[in-house]
């Protein structure tokens, strides 16, 4: 089977699919490998490296996605404004696509159907389910470690003022407030970077289990007292809560929102639309100078005015809803996707052909199209399918 690597196309986008050591290991396995020509420059593995290793260089990604019977990406088909062509276009029936597509986001729904229609066979890495044989696979916590710490420092640039406390001739400056809201993957490293840069740091989540790794880490933790039954569903993930809960939780978090200087927002439940846990009236009544980052973006954000892939200001705070933070630290980032990646394609191919079983919830919660439809749970219910 050929594996094609086209270069990432989304706006500062510098990581790649596969960085050399995984594509060697893909050619030991028996695959031919295209990657597209400067695809790897961004997360600073040059051309030679992936010729060194066999790799076939191809300059036109449309040839990549011709030639190849697996497409790996590290972002959902997009619009190449180059060759005026969307990414989907350019693929075939049966042909599998492996890349986070988070289909319950909205902004992807018509992306998703187009996939369905073309007869590609797709798998969206956030639906790798978080159990312990899925570890090596599992790219979406890979790339919330990136998020959980570049998104930390964007906060502190783009803060007027100092994280820790600082004691000068004039006076002594207060630490930077900071609220971690959703402290999974994402939200423990958010905590524990801005515990390592001076913050004072308080975290918000609805599994007890989570608030008290916050907790051991150092920050305070709020109690949003919603009961644990309505909080935690199958394999111990977060539920979706209803709205009048939701409602309540959002009172609870407004005291602390007020009071922060930097939040940091990854709350989720896997494979939905991100909870709205802050409101438009929220953010008016922070202070000025004060941050957002909200990394839930991809699945809608959890911050009703985040702006989907760019950096804004409104009512004085800066919001950041950059979809693509890992890609601020390429080299870490890459490195770590490709190799959990790797790790996912050798799990569904073997000897050169497909081998993976629909019952096994590593495929089924990860499968989004096939037979010219969409698979995916949370991409239905969130198109009302
Ligand atoms: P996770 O599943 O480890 O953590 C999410 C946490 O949110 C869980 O602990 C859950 O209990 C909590 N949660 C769910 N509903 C909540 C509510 N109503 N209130 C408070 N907490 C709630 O997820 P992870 O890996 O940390 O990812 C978080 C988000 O970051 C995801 O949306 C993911 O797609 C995104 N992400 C974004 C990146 C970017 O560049 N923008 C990069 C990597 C991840």
């Amino acid at each position: 089977m050929i594996i094609g690597i086209p270069k990432e196309i989304m706006h500062e986008e510098r990581r790649v699919a596969a960085a050399p050591e995984a594509v060697e290991k893909y050619i030991k396995d028996g695959f031919d490998v295209l990657i597209e020509k400067n695809a790897g420059l961004g997360a600073n593995f040059k051309n030679e490296s992936y010729e060194k290793v066999g790799a076939k260089i191809i300059d036109d990604p449309k040839e990549i996605f011709e030639k190849s019977d697996i497409i790996l990406k590290v972002k959902e088909p997009q619009f190449n404004e180059k060759l005026g062509l969307h990414e989907v276009d350019m693929m075939h029936e049966g042909q599998y696509l492996l890349t986070f597509i988070h289909p319950a986001a909205p902004a992807n729904h018509e992306m998703v159907k187009n996939l369905a229609k073309k007869g590609v066979i797709s798998f969206t890495l956030e639906g790798i389910p978080r159990i312990s044989r899925a570890q090596n696979m599992d790219a979406l916590t890979s790339m919330s470690t990136c998020a959980g710490y570049k998104g930390i420092l964007m906060a502190a640039n783009l803060l007027t003022k100092f994280m820790p406390q600082i004691f000068t001739a004039v006076g002594m400056i207060k630490p930077a407030n900071c609220l971690v809201i959703g402290t999974g993957v994402g939200g423990l490293q958010a905590i524990a970077t801005a515990k390592r840069l001076g913050c004072k740091v308080t975290a918000a989540d609805i599994r007890p289990d989570a608030s008290e790794q916050a907790g051991s880490l150092g920050a305070k933790t709020i109690d949003l007292g919603v009961d644990k039954e309505l909080a935690i569903g199958e394999g111990g993930y977060a539920k979706k809560l209803p709205d009048e809960v939701l409602e309540k939780e959002r009172e609870v978090l407004q005291e602390h929102v007020k009071e922060a200087d930097v939040i940091f927002l990854s709350a989720l439940v896997p494979g939905k639309m991100a909870p709205i846990l802050i409101t438009e009236d929220m953010v008016k009544e922070m202070k000025e100078g004060s941050v957002i980052v909200d990394i839930s973006i991809d699945q809608g954000g959890n911050c009703e005015i985040t702006p989907p892939g760019e950096i804004e200001e409104k009512y004085g705070v800066s919001l950041v809803g950059i979809k693509n933070i890992p890609g601020e630290l390429p080299t870490s980032s890459t490195w770590m996707f490709s190799q959990n990646l790797y790790n996912f394609v050798s799990y569904l191919f073997k000897d050169n052909k497909p081998a993976f079983d629909l019952k096994d919830e590593v495929v089924n919660k990860s499968i989004t199209t096939m037979d010219g439809k969409i698979v995916h749970q949370g991409a239905k219910e969130a198109m009302g399918l």
